[in-house]
């Protein structure tokens, strides 16, 4: 394991503060940027010449990441899970948000060896209408292996809480995210795992990574960037390009959007942060500013770097968010005569291609 520290941040993360308790101070950092309608915070140089080949890049075999022997899965399971404690629980969103978010710290005493990229499951105390413990629910884990504290004990998530009206008119509650976003300090949580490897970081410390989140979706990238420009470690610098785009409804759910800026003044050329604030902004066409929407801008760029073999995408969140992703790069792929779902395919294959979508 290597040594590491958070070295730019305070090791609270209630002092790191990015957790500003709802506060919607957040947008008024950059309110023009936002109000015009343009969420890029740092331009890059990298290169980005236009290769005449017609034929899909042929890919370079590479090392498994999910081959690293040192990947723990299902340590903790269901009959008997880790009993953690609740450290902090902020909420993310602000007063007027649609619908509430929340980032929470649970101790592990190092118990639960994760890495950036992986989830936990959670049982909810409690029983279902059967009388039977409630199933587990899968989360991304949202902090660095080290932990928001940076002592490897603790494991943070980022939870939406779930309410919605079923058909007959009833509001209805989810049971495990509304159990957590409830959480006080203090109180147990029944934690599994950790789980799954898809979402791994590539080990090339000069890899170009594009996350592509939408809503809590950002929690594995949180993860991957504190690990980046927060931390220092002696077996990895990060000295490629990370490029995060996140999509959310409104100003007052971006999420961690203090952290991320002071990562653009860490990372210099080595991060790109772009926002698609759905329900205030649009394009020239006046479409909504969905996450592709926003891509769509750099997407001659975007398929440029796609078309390099040390380039890495990520994508989390709504399901739905693939198809519209699908269909920037549909069309760019066919101007140099690739079949994109075919190349895809390949991406997949050299785990350049990372989903999880719910
Ligand atoms: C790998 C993975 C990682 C995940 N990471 C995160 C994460 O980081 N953060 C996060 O917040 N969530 C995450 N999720 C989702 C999470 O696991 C739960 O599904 C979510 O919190 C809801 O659980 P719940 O117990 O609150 O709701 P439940 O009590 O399980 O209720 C959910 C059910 O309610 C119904 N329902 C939901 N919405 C509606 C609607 N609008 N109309 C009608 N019916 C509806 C559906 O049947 C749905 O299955 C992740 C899921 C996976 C698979
Ligand atoms: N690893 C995982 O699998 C994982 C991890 C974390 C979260 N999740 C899940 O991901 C979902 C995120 O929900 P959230 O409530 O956190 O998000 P949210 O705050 O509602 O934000 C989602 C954003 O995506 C937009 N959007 C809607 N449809 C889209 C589409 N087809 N393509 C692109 N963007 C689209 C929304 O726009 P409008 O609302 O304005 O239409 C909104 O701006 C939840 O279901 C959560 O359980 C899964």
């Amino acid at each position: 394991m290597a040594a590491a520290l958070t070295a730019t941040l305070p090791s609270s993360p209630a002092a790191a503060s990015p957790i500003n308790g709802g506060s919607t101070s957040h947008f008024l950092a950059c309110p023009s940027r936002l109000r015009n309608g343009g969420g890029r915070l740092r331009v890059s140089t990298t290169d980005t010449a236009v290769s005449a080949e017609p034929a899909a890049p042929v890919k370079a075999a590479k090392v498994s990441k999910k081959q690293d022997e040192g990947v723990v899965t299902n340590k903790y399971r269901p009959k008997e899970p880790y009993v953690g404690r609740c450290l902090l629980n902020t909420r993310l969103t602000g007063d007027n948000a649609p619908g509430e978010t929340w980032h929470m710290v649970f101790s592990t005493e190092g118990e639960i060896p994760y890495r950036e990229g992986q989830s936990i499951g959670v049982i909810a105390d409690g029983e279902d209408k059967n009388g039977k413990p409630h199933k587990l629910r899968l989360y991304s884990i949202a902090s660095s292996a080290i932990g928001d504290f940076g002592d490897s004990k603790t494991v943070s998530l980022c939870v939406k809480r779930l309410v919605y009206t079923n058909d007959q008119g009833e509001i209805v509650k989810g049971v495990c995210s509304n159990f957590l976003c409830d959480l006080k300090p203090g109180s147990e949580v029944k934690i599994t795992g950790p789980v799954g490897k898809e979402m791994l970081m590539p080990k090339d410390p000069n890899a170009t990574i594009i996350m592509l989140a939408t809503g809590t979706g950002i929690a594995p990238f949180r993860s991957f960037l504190w690990k980046m420009f927060f931390e220092e470690h002696e077996d990895y610098k990060f000295n490629g390009l990370a490029w995060l785009f996140l999509g959310v409804p409104t100003s007052d759910t971006l999420l961690y959007k203090e952290e991320f800026e002071k990562m653009t003044e860490i990372g210099g050329d080595n991060f790109r942060l772009d926002f698609a604030v759905s329900r205030e902004q649009t394009n020239a066409a006046g479409e909504k500013m969905y996450i592709q929407t926003r891509m769509a801008e750099y997407k001659e760029e975007l398929w440029e770097m796609l078309k390099k073999d040390n380039t890495y995408v990520y994508m989390c969140g709504l399901r739905g968010m693939e198809k519209g992703i699908d269909d920037i790069m549909i069309d760019l792929a066919a101007k140099d005569g690739i079949d994109w779902i075919d190349y895809k395919k390949q991406l997949k294959k050299a785990e350049q291609w990372n989903v999880e979508v719910y």
